[in-house]
């Protein structure tokens, strides 16, 4: 699609949560190239604020920053009144966390947020995104999943569980929006180089065949109109076919074996 084409389908605005940091800033500098313009969302907002001026400056797109942390109670609610007016013609739901290690030691609290960042935020988000999207006709949503929605995933149970909510939201919203002429995509990344390792006491090093964050927003907003569920990487692709083709007792265990080795 030419940059026109995709500006007057998505734009002239996008709406992008977790931008200060790996996949979403990489969004957020895909869809400036686009020249669309953007609303950053994220807690840090230095990080926020200096990529806001990188992307003006760059593409001489407008760039606003609203500081939120979506786990906190009505910050959806509040967001969305504070852009009230805007037109905004994309949202890319894709702040997210994960949370390693075994069920019984995860923080209760800790899981809490997972949920309202990963599940709640996109739920909300496009709830009252649509009405504006489906008077204009045209547009789309993008919530960031993760190949961990296909199965659980043993040692990242919230997270798999999380994101197979995503897969499923997007699925059903694809089938209520694509009749009106509005895309949706559960974009799945497979492993990707960003912080979220770290911020998961994982060693990135250690960490094979990582794809980089600006390749998985590129083929993200390549295949937008090809969703509902798209698998970033040929690779990811192939791996998740085979262990989808195994018996769901091997395939667990094994992932199981696997996870305990590398993690614990
Ligand atoms: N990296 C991977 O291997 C991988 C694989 C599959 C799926 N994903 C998904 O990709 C998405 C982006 O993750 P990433 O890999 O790019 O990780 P990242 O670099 O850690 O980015 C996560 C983003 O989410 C924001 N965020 C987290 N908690 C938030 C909160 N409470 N309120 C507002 N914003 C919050 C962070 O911003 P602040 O900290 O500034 O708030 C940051 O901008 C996530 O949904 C993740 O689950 C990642």
């Amino acid at each position: 699609m030419s940059k026109d084409d995709f500006r007057q389908c998505y734009g002239p605005l996008a709406l992008v949560t977790g931008a200060s940091s790996g996949i979403g800033m990489a969004f957020a500098r895909a869809l400036a190239q686009r020249d669309l313009d953007l609303v950053l969302v994220a807690r840090r907002e230095d990080r926020l604020a200096a990529l806001a001026r990188e992307l003006m400056a760059q593409h001489g797109v407008d760039v606003r920053v609203l500081a939120v942390d979506l786990a906190a109670p009505g910050a959806t609610e509040r967001m969305v009144e504070a852009l009230a007016g805007g037109d905004i013609g994309l949202l890319v739901s894709n702040a997210g966390f994960g949370l390693k290690g075994a069920h019984e030691d995860n923080d209760p609290g800790a899981m809490a947020a997972l949920l309202q960042v990963n599940c709640l935020a996109p739920l909300q988000l496009s709830h009252r995104l649509i009405p504006h999207l489906r008077e204009r006709g045209r547009g789309g949503i993008i919530i960031t999943s993760s190949v961990e929605g296909f199965m659980g995933v043993p040692y990242s149970a919230a997270y798999a569980a999380s994101k197979a909510f995503t897969n499923s939201l997007a699925e059903s919203l694809w089938g209520e929006l694509s009749p009106a002429g509005i895309d949706v995509l559960a974009l799945c990344p497979g492993s990707t180089d960003t912080e979220a390792h770290d911020k998961q006491g994982i060693d990135r090093t250690r960490l094979q065949d990582m794809m980089s964050p600006q390749e998985v927003a590129a083929l993200a907003l390549d295949n937008l109109a090809q969703g509902p569920v798209y698998i970033a990487g040929e690779q990811n692709r192939a791996m998740f076919d085979a262990l989808l083709a195994m018996p769901r007792r091997e395939a667990l265990l094994l992932m199981a074996d696997n996870i305990r080795a590398a993690l614990l």
